[in-house]
């Protein structure tokens, strides 16, 4: 069934929350060095991959780009929230990851692009010290403030639409409590100001869906997956998904444990440890923050191998995930994986990844590729938790019908055909 997607004219706003750190400003950089021509959009499926449309023998594979009504590159308009108040080019140079030449080539168009005041509380991130932020008596009028910027910003820049991508530090661990679990109680919460149970996160949150505007978490903070987010974006019919973007060891993880379920292989332990040495490997050194990416990077290998369907090869698995700081590295992270796997009639064998990737490049086009599908959902009228877009994410949103799949591949049948159905072709089950 086709759906009546409504066509993407005019200016599509991209508020970033954290605008100038390291993910934030290689995506906003590396994607207008695209729409100049100086670059090459890799890594992004919303520019560069094909879909099979019809049968096998039909050889149909036009780029997605060709047959889905996405935001053209050159409607994007960019624009954000940090605690520094450095332009995107300066806060590019501060992070390192991009050569000068790269950030030459669209330089005026960055030092156009500033952050506007941040919601923030260092109580959420204690390893930073923000000097660009607001000043509200309550999470509530806080939230206000952000729902302000967002209509300010959608009228100056004469945007159509606007998408809120939070690509900002990991927050403390937060447990759901009562207070997430009704809109009404956490609009309560807000109003009472209850700043140990409401993240600044969750203020962006709310002012996004409250302004009809998507809202993408990247992050493995709380934050939006909760009852009370559910609810609130049901009423509102905006489209939501997160949570934590997938992009190195988990990803990796999402595609071995499948091989390994698939051949029916066993598994005793997996040993997973990363170096990283830039802002975002500071604010996990903190234990607060780092619990939260902790469950986040737990929860996948359990829900993938299904210890209680099969307790012969995944009943006793020890699995332990470690970051550690290290400045050398900068945004190039080492992520490091032992695996002891079991074979026929037990016999032990290891496997070793060892992945010396760059953080923010492999962020950076996932960030354009959900602010891109996110605003599709949009006017396409799918709005609450977007499973479809579980492929970039480590801990997929689900609610609580539902578990999570984290199949790289599967998760990517899912997409795929959830764009086949959204313009009225058919899905492809691989059968024919
Ligand atoms: N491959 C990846 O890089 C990857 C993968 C998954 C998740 N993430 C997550 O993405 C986020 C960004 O990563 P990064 O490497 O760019 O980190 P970063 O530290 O370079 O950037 C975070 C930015 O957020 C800003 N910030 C913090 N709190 C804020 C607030 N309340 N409002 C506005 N701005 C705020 C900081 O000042 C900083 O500029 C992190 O939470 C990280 O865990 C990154």
């Amino acid at each position: 069934m086709k759906n009546d997607i409504k066509p993407a004219t005019g200016k599509l706003g991209i508020l970033v929350v954290g605008l100038g750190g390291a993910v934030s400003s290689t995506f906003v950089v590396g994607t207008l060095a695209v729409r100049k021509g100086l670059s090459t959009p890799i890594g992004s499926i919303t520019q560069l991959a094909t879909i099979r449309l019809g049968k096998r023998n039909e050889n149909n594979f036009p780029k997605i780009k060709d047959v889905v009504p996405l935001s053209d590159l050159n409607d994007l308009v960019f624009g954000g929230w940090d605690i520094f108040s450095e332009d995107v080019y300066e806060a590019s140079v501060h992070a390192e990851v991009l050569s000068q030449k790269d950030l030459d080539g669209v330089k005026d168009e960055l030092k156009a692009i500033k952050p506007m005041p941040a919601a923030f509380d260092q109580e959420w991130v204690k390893r930073l010290h923000g000097t660009h932020v607001k000043n509200a008596p309550t999470r509530w009028e806080l939230t206000e403030q952000i729902r302000k910027d967002i209509r300010d910003f959608k009228q100056a820049n004469g945007c159509d639409r606007v998408v809120v991508i939070w690509s900002a530090s990991t927050e403390v661990y937060l447990p759901m409590c009562e207070e997430h679990k009704t809109l009404a109680s956490l609009e309560k919460a807000m109003k009472e100001n209850k700043t140990d149970v409401i993240s600044p996160s969750m203020c962006y949150a709310y002012a996004a869906i409250a302004e009809g505007a998507p809202y993408i978490m990247g992050a493995p903070n709380l934050c939006v997956d909760i009852p009370a987010m559910w609810e609130f974006a049901a009423q509102k019919q905006v489209a939501i998904c997160g949570k934590d973007y997938k992009t190195g060891q988990t990803m990796l993880k999402t595609v071995l444990a499948p091989m390994l379920k698939t051949r029916m292989l066993g598994l005793s332990g997996w040993f997973s440890t990363n170096i990283l040495g830039n802002r975002d490997g500071e604010v996990l050194d903190d234990p607060d923050s780092f619990k939260t990416k902790e469950v986040s990077k737990l929860s996948v290998i359990d829900t993938i191998l299904q210890p209680e369907l099969y307790p012969e090869l995944y009943g006793d698995v020890y699995h332990k995930v470690r970051i550690n700081y290290y400045p050398p590295r900068k945004d190039n992270k080492e992520g490091w994986d032992n695996i002891d796997l079991v074979g026929w009639m037990g016999y032990p064998m290891q496997l070793k990844v060892d992945f010396l990737c760059r953080d923010s490049i492999l962020a950076a086009p996932l960030c354009l590729d959900l602010v891109l599908f996110a605003d599709l959902a949009q006017r396409a009228g799918m709005s609450g938790i977007q499973d479809w877009l579980s492929f970039y994410f480590k801990s997929p949103m689900h609610d609580f019908d539902h578990i999570p799949e984290h199949d790289l591949f599967i998760q990517y049948t899912k997409l795929k055909n959830t764009l086949r159905k959204m313009i009225g072709e058919e899905t492809i089950d691989y059968l024919d």
